[in-house]
């Protein structure tokens, strides 16, 4: 029999990523999308997944607006990923981000609850939550310490998914996904907007690339690899919760270093925190300095994930490793450059 699924945050990356894994799987498919301006649906046009799926309006600070689109949809399965999701934003918008990523899953399970039924739950939890860590490498027993407002609402929320499995037996589970990467990533988050200005720069089209941390480190893995493992999560028996990771940390400099390689440019770097600068040994240009804009009051400085149990437990592993997804995304970038046809 053919199952529903509904993917809220359908306009993000990942929702693009599930939206195509879960038609190809034989879904029926709704994308819960909130207004815009315009239609805010080039990830899921990139991906040829548009027209195979059925939009829905949809907004987390609503609680008749979900519980109509639940009825709509009347879903197999849910997966909760829309948020404010950007770490930077949540020290500007603390009280929208806790209403969207906090109250808005409570919204969700609330809705599920009075509806009844059996459909199961999936949450975006995030490896942020683990903040100040106190363990190297991260695992589901690792315990939290959020450093944001972001990870503060994400941890409430996670522990709202845990209570409402436990009191009143849903299946509700919970992804601590590590940070997840791919040619459809925001510009703002750090990965894409390397990727972004250095084929900007390689192409004559930009001069500098401002960042803030350099010396942060982040276990990056592929999206795409990443909603299989969400998939999986609610393939089976009793619901849990499941680290995702690839297992290796890079700094932020290194990462920039090797996309720079990727386009043929061959980077040094001067000076520590804000004094850091990195010159392309072969034109002699300064590509890289650091604005103070970009650090956050508060920082992770860093995660580095053991996804044991979802590989023991869900036969989960990364497929696409960290060379490879630069390469990904720096050709991505370079070739919407040149040809003028980046939409997001
Ligand atoms: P993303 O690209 O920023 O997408 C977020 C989605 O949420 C967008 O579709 C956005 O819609 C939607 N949204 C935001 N506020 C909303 C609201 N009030 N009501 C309804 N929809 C709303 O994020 P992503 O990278 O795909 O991440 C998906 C989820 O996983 C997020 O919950 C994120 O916090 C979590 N997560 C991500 C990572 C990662 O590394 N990517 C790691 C761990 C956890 P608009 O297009 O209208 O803005
Ligand atoms: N965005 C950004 N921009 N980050 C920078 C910059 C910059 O110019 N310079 C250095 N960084 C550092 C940040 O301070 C952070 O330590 C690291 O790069 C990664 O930042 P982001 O790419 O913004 O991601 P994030 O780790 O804060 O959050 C992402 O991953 C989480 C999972 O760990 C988001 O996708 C979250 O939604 C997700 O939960």
């Amino acid at each position: 029999m053919t199952k529903t699924a509904l993917i809220t945050g359908i306009s993000g990356q990942d929702g693009a990523y599930l939206a195509r894994l879960l038609v190809d799987k034989g879904y029926k498919v709704y994308g819960a999308l909130r207004r815009g301006a315009g239609l805010n649906t080039g990830r899921l046009e990139e991906l040829g997944v548009l027209d195979e799926i059925e939009l829905l309006s949809f907004e987390l600070l609503e609680y008749a607006n979900i519980a109509r689109a639940l009825d709509q949809a009347k879903p197999d399965e849910i997966y909760n990923l829309a948020a404010q999701s950007f770490v930077g934003t949540s020290f500007d918008q603390p009280i929208y981000t806790s209403e969207v990523d906090g109250l808005g899953v409570t919204r969700m399970l609330e809705v599920l609850r009075t509806a009844g039924g059996t459909t199961r739950f999936y949450q975006a939890s995030t490896s942020e939550m683990f903040g100040k860590v106190h363990e190297v490498p991260q695992r589901e027993t690792t315990p939290f310490y959020p450093r944001s407002p972001y990870a503060v609402a994400k941890l409430y929320a996670h522990w709202m998914v845990v209570n409402y499995r436990e009191s009143y037996g849903m299946y509700a589970a919970s992804g601590l996904l590590f940070n997840h990467e791919s040619p459809l990533r925001g510009t703002e988050f750090v990965t894409r907007k390397v990727t972004l200005a250095l084929a900007r720069i390689a192409l004559g089209e930009q001069e500098l690339l401002s960042v803030g941390n350099v010396d942060a480190e982040r276990d990056w893995g592929f999206a795409g690899d990443y909603v299989d493992g969400m998939w999986r999560m609610l393939q089976q028996t009793a619901a849990d919760d499941y680290v995702l990771a690839t297992g290796r940390t890079t700094k932020v400099r290194d990462f920039i270093s090797a996309s720079a390689k990727a386009l043929d440019m061959d980077l040094e770097w001067t000076g520590e925190g804000s004094q850091a600068k990195a010159i392309d040994r072969k034109s002699g240009k300064i590509i890289v300095d650091v604005d103070p804009q970009f650090f956050r009051p508060a920082e992770v400085d860093l995660l580095l994930g053991d996804a044991s149990k979802a590989k023991s437990v869900l036969g989960w592993k990364p497929r696409v490793d960290l060379d490879e997804l630069t390469n990904m995304m720096v050709k991505a970038d370079y070739d919407r450059v040149k040809n003028r046809t980046l939409r997001f």
